[in-house]
């Protein structure tokens, strides 16, 4: 018998929030970002959700070779390039278009013998000082690439770095408007915050948006909004169940450290899921978790394989119980992993993309 503890993958979740993702940026065509293998949910299993996508976005070459191998001849686009000339022969090999972000990209394609002229995104740093050229940088490079035979169509793109803040994006778009305002080509600015906040203003939204992670069912922007204000549903659920209850006595403690002391008598339940299963240890005892579908809270500290729950106003839930630590729990009930994100102070990001191996995956139509 397997521990129980399994990983769900929504295929209709995933459908859903894509859908979501056109109304928010209507016209604009919507690359379905499925860098770090889907964002955990593994780009196999959530092809079937995505393939409704325009494209697909991504960073690894091997990661852009399995999406091909699933049947996808749409476009793919590698967020970040290529990082050797070498990788340019797969490019034309798997028609992969890409981000050029900086001159040593340019030098690459100028050496590149090929019959098949790539599509690339000539990305501008439009604030974030990360990936691209500087707006006074960017008409060289794209006058560069213009001149080399080994570049067909060049498109134009820029990435927020506060568009899930108050800040906002204005200062970036206007810096990206007036060093592209005469270049030809198709644009594209949005993340998900972004095209989710943005989105109905059609020089904001561009021709291509690239949600990642709304389309995954978390919020950009949370706390300021939840995945229900926005319209989206968990597309990973990791769940576990109940193997052990323990009564506890005013006095009594839970867990390593014994951070959590019972102040009257309790009902605790011990879930078989802890840190090895890529639940965050930081969660302190509050973090919200379901049992039979019904909110109630962690307890303790999470240890390697196991963390607990109170079950004391859950009179009827004990061993076998299903624990939903995040996502869609078997009754319909929501716990978006946002909120748990939240108290171990991080994102949504870093949780659905650091589920273990070790958990088994099943994915529901
Ligand atoms: C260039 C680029 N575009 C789009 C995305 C998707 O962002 P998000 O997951 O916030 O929608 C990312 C992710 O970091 C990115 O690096």
């Amino acid at each position: 018998m397997p521990r129980p503890i399994q990983a769900t993958i929504h295929t209709d979740a995933l459908r859903h929030n894509l859908s979501r993702l056109r109304e928010a940026a209507p016209d604009a065509r919507v690359w379905a970002v499925v860098k770090a293998n889907a964002y955990g949910h593994g780009v196999e299993r959530a092809y079937e959700g995505l393939r409704g996508a325009d494209g697909f976005a991504l960073l690894d070459l091997q990661e852009a070779q399995r999406v091909r191998d699933l049947g996808w001849r749409g476009p793919i686009l590698l967020l970040e390039g290529v990082f050797e000339v070498r990788d340019l022969e797969l490019c034309s090999r798997l028609g992969l278009w890409h981000t050029v972000h900086c001159e040593e990209q340019i030098d690459m394609l100028a050496v590149h013998k090929t019959h098949v002229p790539h599509r690339v995104f000539l990305k501008m740093n439009s604030g974030m000082n990360r990936l691209g050229f500087k707006p006074q940088a960017l008409r060289t490079a794209w006058a560069r690439l213009n001149a080399l035979p080994q570049v067909d169509e060049i498109s134009l793109m820029t990435h927020f770095s506060d568009a899930d803040t108050d800040k906002g994006i204005a200062a970036q778009v206007q810096a990206f408007d007036e060093a592209t305002r005469d270049l030809p080509g198709e644009r594209s600015l949005c993340n998900s915050a972004a095209a989710l906040r943005f989105g109905q203003d059609p020089a904001v939204r561009g021709d291509w948006v690239r949600p990642g992670i709304a389309v995954y069912g978390s919020s950009p922007d949370f706390p300021a909004h939840d995945i229900a204000h926005w319209g989206l549903r968990p597309t990973q659920t990791l769940a576990a169940r109940i193997i052990g209850v323990q009564q506890l006595q005013a006095g009594d403690c839970v867990g390593y450290g014994s951070t959590f002391t019972a102040d009257a008598p309790m009902r605790i339940g011990i879930v078989a899921c802890g840190y090895a299963d890529g639940y965050p240890r930081l969660c302190p005892t509050g973090t919200p978790a379901l049992v039979d579908g019904t909110r109630t809270r962690t307890l303790g500290r999470v240890s390697m394989d196991m963390l607990a729950v109170d079950l004391t106003d859950l009179p009827a839930s004990g061993f076998g119980s299903e624990v939903t630590l995040w996502g869609r729990a078997s009754n319909g009930a929501v716990l978006p992993i946002d909120e748990v994100a939240r108290a171990a102070g991080t994102v949504g990001y870093e949780l659905m993309c650091a589920v273990a191996p070790r958990v088994p995956v099943v994915v529901e139509p």
